[in-house]
């Protein structure tokens, strides 16, 4: 432990996960690490679910994203948690959210720390951090994760650190801490190109506040990735098909820009697509490394990525923690208000790579609310990325559901990215490049190149009538979410039409 505790006094705070549980009390707020089931706190917030069998306890709880190891879901199933945000992905965690049993707020990952800075969410009581040592100063060095972390050590009147011995601390040194200054005396954060350094390898605490000190030796929850099936192949080729053109055009270089890529299997495919084309040189500004940027590494055509997180499957995890000097120089991790920080990502003019649930005809973007009411997953980041990138481009199959939802829809009943925002739809059908089309031009454009092919004649036969209408963005308002209606009530979007 001497190795990984450097500020000697802090050895003899060590104790149990369920006695450190103890300085979490009903009503606090606590802030966690962990951000896309990486570095998070893996055993501390379980005891208090241990906890709650047996005394009252409900808790805010903040992270920097989704968590790992089921944490959302055993904290959801004992009813520990009162509210939750910024981020979740877990299946239990949502039925409660749906039920309206956990407030959830759904918020841009970028947004959490502005709020807790300005005083406009309560302030963080204890914070649950997962390191992998403390510095001689007893600075915490982060794990594969930085999140909000450095916001949380701040604000916490307590800090609990979950010390994790499986990650070397060869670690040391991938992470970029910087914090910006209050506003309104706040500086321009000087990152102009990916693997620019502005801050510290460690957050700096005050280490008085540390309460306890938990040993674990969990390895982070691994990415669920699964194989791309062709149609997602096909959204990579049409994606790889648009920024060839785009260089074809001289807008983009073969380096590109700087690529944000969302969480999924989609978008992992998407980058896995560029080993095989003719882009080499490719740097990343995105809160988030999944197995492809290792494979994009490997291939020689990334040289540089720099994330919030790493997430990766089983085998990239373990490769990584084998080989931390090799991606030393390929690889930096900062706090999320810096990796999705719209100054930075409209600087550089990152081309923004997210995952949509559905689009409309008009290009407005619903990546979370299933038929406009029920959560899934939460906006992440996509919105930090699509408001301020250069390009913000949304992929989705044109088809869900065994084809019973069109991904392609008359009006989203959500809006999470809008019209004003978004540059590109992708489909396994082709892409709709909607820059600098009126509304009247996209609908046609967005039908014909992605909405499937079963739907298309309904969806024209709905423009037709709106057009009637008249108006700069045209709808038949009563009949806008009648496809959201008929899947809700029937099961399948087609009833709507094949109807009425
Ligand atoms: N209506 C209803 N359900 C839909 C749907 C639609 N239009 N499109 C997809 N779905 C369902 C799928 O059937 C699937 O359901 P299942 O879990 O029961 O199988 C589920 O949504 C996930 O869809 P999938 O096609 O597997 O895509 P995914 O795993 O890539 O997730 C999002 C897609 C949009 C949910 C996900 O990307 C997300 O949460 N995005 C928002 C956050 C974000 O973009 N962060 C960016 C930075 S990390």
């Amino acid at each position: 432990m001497n190795d990984r505790i450097r500020y000697a006094p802090l050895l003899e705070r060590i104790v149990s996960a369920e006695e450190a549980s103890h300085h979490i009390q009903d009503g606090m707020v606590v802030g966690m690490s962990g951000f896309t089931r990486a570095g998070d706190a893996k055993e501390v917030l379980h005891e208090l679910a241990k906890r709650a069998q047996s005394e009252p306890l409900k808790i805010t709880l903040l992270t920097g994203a989704s968590l790992g190891h089921d944490t959302d879901k055993v904290l959801a199933e004992a009813g520990v948690m009162a509210r939750r945000l910024p981020f979740q992905v877990d299946t239990s965690l949502r039925r409660k959210i749906n039920a309206g049993e956990i407030m959830f707020i759904d918020q841009h990952l970028g947004e959490t720390v502005e709020q807790l800075r300005s005083g406009s969410l309560p302030p963080i009581d204890v914070a649950v951090l997962e390191v992998a040592a403390i510095t001689e100063q007893g600075h915490l060095v982060p794990t594969t994760s930085v999140g909000n972390s450095v916001i949380f050590a701040l604000q916490a009147k307590k800090i609990i650190v979950e010390i994790n011995c499986k990650v070397p601390t060869a670690i040391e040194g991938y992470h970029d801490i910087y914090q910006t200054t209050d506003r309104p005396e706040r500086f321009p954060m000087q990152i102009v190109h990916p693997q620019d350094r502005i801050g510290v390898t460690a957050i700096p605490i005050d280490p008085a506040k540390v309460v306890a000190i938990v040993e674990t030796g969990m390895e982070d929850s691994p990415a669920k990735i699964e194989a791309p099936d062709e149609e997602i192949r096909q959204i990579s080729r049409h994606l790889t098909d648009f920024l060839l053109e785009e260089v074809k055009r001289g807008n983009l270089g073969y380096s590109l820009l700087p690529l944000q890529a969302g969480i999924g299997a989609v978008a992992n495919a998407v980058l896995v697509g560029l080993i095989d084309s003719p882009f080499h040189d490719l740097t990343m500004y995105s809160e988030v490394l999944q197995d492809s940027a290792f494979e994009l590494i490997e291939a020689g055509k990334l040289l540089f990525a720099s994330s919030c997180s790493i997430t990766v499957s089983e085998k990239w995890y373990h490769r990584f923690m084998q080989n931390l000097d090799r991606y030393r120089d390929h690889i930096v991790l900062r706090p999320q208000e810096i990796s999705n920080a719209g100054e930075i990502i409209r600087r550089m003019g990152v081309i923004g790579i997210n995952t949509a649930l559905e689009a409309d005809i008009y290009g407005n973007v619903n990546s979370t609310h299933v038929h406009g009411t029920h959560m899934m997953n939460g906006i992440g980041g996509s919105g930090d990325f699509s408001r301020n990138a250069q390009l913000a481009i949304f992929v989705t199959k044109s088809l869900a559901k065994n084809g019973d939802i069109s991904s392609i829809v008359p009006m989203v009943p959500h809006v999470d990215s809008n019209e004003h925002d978004v540059d590109l739809i992708v489909t396994e059908q082709g892409y709709a490049d909607l820059r600098g089309l009126a509304p009247r031009e996209r609908s046609p454009l967005i039908i014909e190149r992605c909405a499937h092919p079963s739907y298309r004649e309904a969806l024209h036969e709905y423009v037709r009538e709106a057009n009637q209408r008249g108006g700069q963005t045209p709808h038949v308002l009563e009949k806008a979410l009648a496809w959201h209606i008929a899947a809700r009530e029937t099961g399948s979007m087609r009833t709507a039409f094949k109807t009425s």
